[in-house]
């Protein structure tokens, strides 16, 4: 164990090791989001991931290296995790990185005295591995005093990290801590690398320098780089003397929580039943919270998927444990409990996190019933003790997102097995789907024209904030079909880059601009704008050719969209900062689209927004609207934007620089976002704005789509078209529209109301003709009858006439075929027929399934509805019978 000077927590931990990379000259990094700045990467998993471009030579750093301690997810290894103490899928990582700046020596060397003179672990309890064939780093570790019986040799598969097939790479080196004889396999060739718990890797220091190629080839990279990493969980374990990830202090804190609410007792060294639920809720629960603090939302794509998948699980181990209601909050205000400190965005979120939380959980809690009735009804279809088809599972699991897991328990519950093979094979088969839908890796691939483009040439400038036209534009490329070419004729659908551009391209949800390229002989109209990397590409189709590439050509943007256009991007602002005044600071823009003829706004929101709360966000942004601020943009620092409280979107990356739009005065601005979109100068120029609808686009997300100047106008204009066309049809002046409606609402009810009676009254012929037809049983008599058009409530007036028409001890069984279609049927009898033998709830048990249906009641009162309306005939035959009318 180690000294009791030294870091044992894992806040002391993270700090110990930051500290000492820092003291050395790198520079400290925060972690990056969990959603990470390459497009084909799903979720951050490694420290390196936000220094790619260091890597790869895009950016350069002055100081000798970086450190950082990095939130990771990985989700490959998904199903094992539970099961040792080495997996999880939520994890952080520390790391100290460099790019030519540190030698493999001082990488080794730094390791080395971390791991022994800060963290006191005793140097024999150290194993070492290298790649096969680096004698290099062997030799190293031998320099630094490690024992050769401490140094392994691992091949490709242990040895050598690559982020991706292709791109940097290297040999690794791997230090593990002995965790004792006693922990793991016991057997007597086990060592690092072996599956057991008792080689525990800790630090995994990646030498990057090669860039391996398409054919396999590995040139060296112009930097010899270095990449480490080290579990922090991990790390917690050993200076804590665990030997598992999930008996490390924060994890504890967390199966902790699971034992009080579940009433299991978690055993360090079972890794089955209750235990391993208690480390998967507790694992899950981290990662379910830190991706949405980052601005994930639970969905059935992508990222949203895996935050899904990782809540679910959790609701359902909770559920194995024998958790009936909803408890994952809890674990959310733990996890925050414990780690708010280092991750100050779990605090901040915790609202928005634990509503998103709760709101799924509930739907799942509804998935899992709905499954149940499915699974409930396949097993009921099975022989005694046939297992359950794959099929039947792999359903369940796709369309209920039902966990195989549960499947199983409740299929043994009933004497079936479960084909699990069958299962296993349909889940490859969706993973092949969805692989082949995947491209990416640790690394991204970009290897499209635009990709060489974004690599070649400098971003486009773009400079239509304040002018819509400009001269002297260069065509940098022209693209057809996804092929760059040097020119492009008439009748030719292209993209076109230029070196500066008054064009918007697609971007923060505000669509691209159209207009026109045009110069002497040669014109084309632009019918989009799109950005790649920061290179913007212009969909052209020529109507004048040639176009060649070197060309100067003017730019021009059609001004009159690019006008509405700022008007409704201008409005998206004040509604958002509207939002977030009348519902609460849990709004968090979800999404955005800014055309020229409406806007739709998404934003974090857990139940509908009332007419009421509508009208005021409505009323503030027209308020804004009238005073006719100014609206002001302003470029600076990041950090500086965010201290003067711009807005900035959940889970989104900023550069260094941002343009910070502001609405009013300095010191209290109404609304204050970072964005790079166009904009109105003045809020007077929004004219006027109308919300069209509020809806729901999933769980916790609502949808405001509204119009503003011209396009509030065409919205009002039309609505009092239709207003007239009402007034017209029902022949009154358009102000008595509402009292006009409500007085035909009245005649209609009162004509309902006397259609009803002639029906169900001793009036109507087919009424007569039941109780005419009233059958004496000696103790009470019996109407059995088909009454045409009556709903299900009616049948019980009808019985009431029955009773009135006929003196004495009466009962009744009536059907009627309501309005859509469907059956409906009564049973009903007076006291005195009761008492002489007749059971309303009974005979309705007997006939309901006759039209499909089921139902019951009291003795003297039972209704049932059904699906077949053809069945009636044998329904009441059936009665008769069984009544022995
Ligand atoms: N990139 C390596 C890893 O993820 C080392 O940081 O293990």
């Amino acid at each position: 164990m180690p000294a009791s000077t030294t870091p044992t927590t894992t806040a002391e931990i993270r700090s110990a090791f930051l500290k000492f990379f820092e003291d050395r000259g790198c520079k400290l990094f925060p972690s990056s989001s969990l959603i990470p700045d390459d497009p084909s990467l799903l979720l951050a998993n490694a420290g390196m991931n936000q220094f790619k471009p260091y890597y790869q030579g895009k950016k350069t750093m002055h100081e000798i290296g970086a450190t950082s301690c990095q939130k990771c997810v990985r989700t490959n290894d998904i199903d094992i995790i539970g099961c040792d103490g080495r997996h999880a899928s939520f994890f952080e990582m520390l790391g100290n990185f460099s790019f030519g700046g540190v030698s493999k020596e001082q990488a080794c060397r730094w390791a080395l005295e971390l791991s022994t003179e800060v963290f006191g672990l005793p140097k024999d309890r150290l194993h070492f591995t290298v790649f096969t064939d680096d004698d290099e780093t062997h030799d190293i570790w031998r320099s630094l005093g490690v024992a050769e019986d401490h140094i392994s040799r691992l091949g490709e598969d242990d040895n050598f990290w690559a982020a991706g097939p292709t791109g940097p790479c290297g040999p690794c080196s791997e230090i593990y801590y002995d965790m004792g004889e006693d922990v793991g396999c016991g057997r007597p060739d086990c060592a690092p690398g072996c599956d057991c718990d008792r080689f525990l890797e800790y630090w995994n220091l990646v030498f990057t320098q090669f860039d391996r190629q398409e054919d396999g080839s590995m040139p060296e990279l112009p930097h010899r780089n270095l990449d480490t990493g080290m579990g922090l969980e991990r790390m917690s374990a050993i200076m804590q003397g665990k030997t598992s990830f999930f008996d490390s202090d924060i994890m504890q804190g967390l199966i902790k929580l699971g034992e009080e609410i579940s009433g299991a007792a978690y055993v360090s060294d079972d890794y089955e039943g209750p235990s391993r639920s208690l480390r998967i809720i507790a694992d899950h629960a981290r990662s379910v919270d830190f991706m949405i603090s980052d601005g994930i939302l639970p969905s059935n794509e992508g990222r949203g998927y895996v935050l899904r998948r990782l809540l679910r699980r959790a609701v359902f181990h909770g559920r194995l444990l024998g958790v009936s209601g909803a408890f994952l909050t809890r674990f959310i205000d733990r996890v925050n409990e414990l780690m708010g400190d280092a991750y100050p965005e779990l605090v901040k979120n915790a609202t928005l996190v634990k509503g998103i939380v709760s709101a799924e959980e509930e739907r799942f809690s509804q998935t899992l019933d709905n499954g149940r009735v499915y699974l409930d009804e396949a097993l009921s279809k099975l022989a005694e003790g046939e297992t359950l088809p794959g099929s039947a599972a792999f359903m369940l699991h796709d369309t209920f997102g039902f966990p195989v897991d549960l499947t199983v328990e409740i299929a043994e519950g009933a004497g079936h097995a479960v084909d699990i093979e069958g299962f296993n094979r349909e889940m490859e088969a969706q993973r092949e789907r969805a692989r082949a839908n995947v491209k990416g890796d640790a690394w991204g691939t970009f290897n499209d024209v635009w990709t060489e483009l974004s690599d070649t040439l400098a971003p486009t400038e773009f400079c239509g904030y304040d002018a819509d036209e400009l001269e002297g534009a260069r065509v940098l490329a022209i693209v057809r079909d996804g092929e760059r070419v040097e020119r492009a004729d008439a009748g030719e659908a292209v993209e076109v880059v230029l070196d500066r551009t008054p064009f918007y391209a697609e971007m923060g949800g505000q669509v691209g601009d159209t207009g026109v390229l045009s110069s002497g002989d040669f014109s084309a109209s632009v019918s989009d704008t799109k950005a790649h990397n920061g290179i913007y590409a212009h969909v052209a189709h020529v109507e004048k050719g040639p176009l060649a590439e070197g060309d100067v050509v003017s730019a021009t943007v059609d001004h009159h969209r690019r006008e509405l256009l700022r008007r409704n991007h201008t409005a998206t602002h004040l509604l958002d900062a509207a939002l977030k005044e009348v519902l609460g600071e849990h709004v968090n823009q979800a999404g955005s689209l800014v055309t020229p003829e409406r806007l739709r706004f998404d934003f974090t929101h857990f139940e509908a927004v009332t007419a009421d709360e509508l009208a005021r966000i409505e009323e503030l942004v027209n308020r804004e609207i009238f005073a006719a601020k100014p609206v002001v943009t302003q470029e600076m620092g990041i950090d500086e934007a965010k201290a003067a409280g711009a807005v900035a979107l959940f889970g989104e990356k900023y550069g260094d620089r941002v343009r910070v739009v502001s609405v009013g005065t300095e010191e209290r601005p109404f609304s204050r976002e970072l964005c790079g979109g166009t904009h109105a100068r003045n809020t007077a120029e929004v004219g006027l704005f109308r919300i069209v609808s509020e809806s729901s686009t999933g769980a916790n997300v609502r949808r405001i789509e509204a119009v503003t100047s011209e396009g509030a106008i065409a919205f009002l204009e039309d609505r009092a078209r239709l207003l007239a066309e009402s007034a017209s049809a029902l022949k009154c002046r358009v102000d008595e529209v509402p009292a006009r409606i409500a007085s035909l609402q009245k005649d209609l009810h009162a004509v309902e109301q006397k259609l009803k009676a002639a029906l169900t009254g001793g009036a109507s012929d087919a009424m007569a003709s039941a109780i005419q037809g009233a059958v004496d049983l000696g103790a009470y008599r019996l109407v059995v009858a088909e009454l045409p058009g009556l709903e299900a409530s009616d049948l019980r007036s009808a019985w009431d006439t029955v009773r009135q028409k006929i003196e004495g001890p009466v009962a009744c069984v009536l059907a009627s075929v309501t309005s859509k279609g469907t059956p409906a049927l009564i049973a009903a009898g007076t006291d005195e027929a009761v008492a002489a033998g007749f059971k309303a709830g009974a005979i309705i048990k007997q006939i309901a399934p006759l039209v499909g249906g089921g139902g019951g009641g009291r003795p003297n009162m039972a209704q049932a509805g059904g699906k077949n309306a053809a069945g009636i005939a044998d329904a009441l035959a059936a009665a008769r019978t069984a009544l022995g009318a």
